[in-house]
C-alpha cells in the first residue's frame, strides 16, 4: 500500500469509500501508461476507420475527420513516408515522331499502373495512342519497389518525352477494405509536375486502361485553370459529365454523387500546370473513389471557373474501359523443351503474363 504523499493527499481529499482503490506509485504509473495506451490506440484507429470508410460512407467519414483535424492530422494523407524512386526518363521527343510546335503547351499525362498478365498490354496500346500526339510528356508511374524492364524498353523505343518512376502504395492502404488505387503513383507524378513541369503545361491523369481519342489532347491543350468533359462507359448512367448551361458547368451528372463536390472521373479533367503551381496545398488524398474530390477541392476550384470542352460537353472522347482480368499462370513446358513454346514462355515470363 502507498505510503508516500499522494497517497496522504488522496485520505485526506477523498471519501473514505474511496481509499480503498488507493494504488501505489508503481501500480499508477502502470495505470497511466494503460490510459495513455488506450488513448494512442483510439486516436489511431479513429484515423484508420476514416481511411477504410466505403465511398457510400464518406458522410460519416467527413465527421470524424473533423476530429482527426483537431490532432492536427488530416484523413487521406499519410502517416508515413511514401517511397519514391526515378528510373530513367527523357527530355526531347525523337524526330521520328509527328512534328512538334515548341511554343504549343507540354501536356504531362500520368499514369498509374502495375504489375499483372496485362500490364504491358495496356501501357503498349496506351502508349502507341500518344506518339500520334505532339508535345506530349508521359509519366509512367508503376505501384512497385522497382520498375518493369519491358516497360522501360517500351518508353525508350515509343520516343515520347517520358519519366519511368516506382511509387509503391504504402502497405498500410493495400490491407484496406477499399483501396485507394494508383494514388501512391499520381502523388509522386504531381510532385515531379510541381517540381519540373513548365508552367505554360497541361497536368492530365490517364489509368493505363482507359481509350482515349486523340482529339481530347487539342481540347485539353488550351486549359489554364481546370477544364473538364464528358467520360464515357462509366457507372450507372454509362457516362459522367459536367452539367453546362450557357457555356458553365451548373453542376454532375454521375451515377455515383456520394457527397462530392466535384463528381467527376479522374479521366474528365485537365489542369493548368501554372494554376496548380500558385496553390498552397495540392494534395490527392489516400480514399478510394474520392480521389479526384479530393485533389479538386486542394486546388481551390470554384465550380464556375471550370472551363468546359467536348463541344460544351456533347461529346465523348475518353471512355472509362476496364479489361477483363486473367489469372498468373505457370505453364507446362513438359513436352516442349525442344520448341518455340519454351522460348515464347520465357518471353511471356519477361513481360509478367506468367509465373
Ligand atoms: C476508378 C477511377 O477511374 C480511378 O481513377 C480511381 O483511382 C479508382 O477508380 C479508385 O477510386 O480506386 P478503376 O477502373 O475502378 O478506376 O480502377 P483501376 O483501373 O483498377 O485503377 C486505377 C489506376 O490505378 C490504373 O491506372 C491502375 O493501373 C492503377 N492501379 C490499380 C495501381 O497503381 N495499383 C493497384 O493496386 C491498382
Ligand atoms: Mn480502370
Amino acid at each position: 500500500m502507498a505510503t508516500d504523499k499522494s497517497w496522504q493527499w488522496w485520505k485526506e481529499h477523498t471519501p473514505q469509500y474511496f481509499h480503498k482503490f488507493a494504488m501505489s506509485r508503481r501500480q499508477r504509473v502502470i495505470m497511466a501508461v494503460f490510459l495513455l495506451g488506450s488513448f494512442v490506440y483510439i486516436i489511431l484507429t479513429q484515423e484508420r476507420v476514416v481511411r477504410t470508410q466505403g465511398p457510400t460512407e464518406f458522410e460519416l467519414a467527413l465527421r470524424k475527420r473533423r476530429a482527426v483535424h483537431m490532432l492536427g492530422r488530416v484523413p487521406g494523407e499519410p502517416t508515413h513516408p511514401e517511397v519514391r524512386k526515378f528510373c530513367s526518363g527523357l527530355a526531347k521527343q525523337n524526330p521520328n515522331l509527328v512534328a512538334e510546335n515548341e511554343s504549343s503547351p507540354v501536356i504531362y499525362v500520368v499514369t498509374p499502373t502495375y504489375k499483372r498478365p496485362e500490364m504491358v498490354a495496356e501501357l503498349t496500346r496506351l502508349g502507341q495512342t500518344l506518339t500520334m500526339v505532339q508535345r506530349i510528356h508521359w509519366i509512367v508511374a508503376e505501384d512497385s519497389a522497382t520498375c518493369s524492364a519491358p516497360i522501360t524498353s517500351l518508353l525508350k523505343r515509343l520516343g515520347l518525352p517520358y519519366t519511368h518512376l516506382a511509387t509503391p502504395m504504402p502497405e498500410i492502404y493495400r490491407r484496406e477494405k477499399f483501396v485507394p488505387r494508383g494514388v501512391s503513383n499520381r502523388r509522386a507524378a504531381l510532385q515531379w509536375v510541381q517540381a519540373n513541369g513548365e508552367n505554360t503545361g497541361v497536368l492530365f491523369f490517364l489509368d493505363d486502361d482507359n481509350a482515349v481519342d486523340i482529339r481530347l489532347f487539342e481540347e485539353m491543350r488550351s486549359t489554364k485553370t481546370v477544364s473538364m468533359w464528358p467520360v464515357g462507359l462509366i457507372g450507372e448512367y454509362t457516362v459522367s459529365s459536367p452539367i453546362v448551361k450557357e457555356g458553365k458547368v451548373v453542376g454532375f451528372y454521375d451515377g455515383w454523387p456520394a457527397g462530392r463536390k466535384f463528381q467527376v472521373d479522374m479521366a474528365g479533367f485537365a489542369v493548368g500546370v501554372g494554376y496548380m503551381k500558385k496553390q498552397r496545398k495540392v494534395t490527392m488524398p489516400y480514399i478510394a473513389g474520392h480521389e479526384e474530390d479530393g485533389f479538386l477541392k486542394s486546388l481551390n476550384l470554384s465550380i464556375s471557373n471550370i472551363e468546359v470542352k467536348a463541344d460544351r460537353c456533347t461529346n465523348i472522347l475518353v471512355w472509362h474501359t476496364r479489361t477483363a482480368k486473367n489469372p498468373i499462370r505457370t505453364l507446362n513446358m513438359e513436352t516442349h523443351q525442344n520448341d518455340n513454346i519454351k522460348v515464347l514462355a520465357d518471353n511471356m515470363r519477361h513481360l509478367g503474363m506468367i509465373k
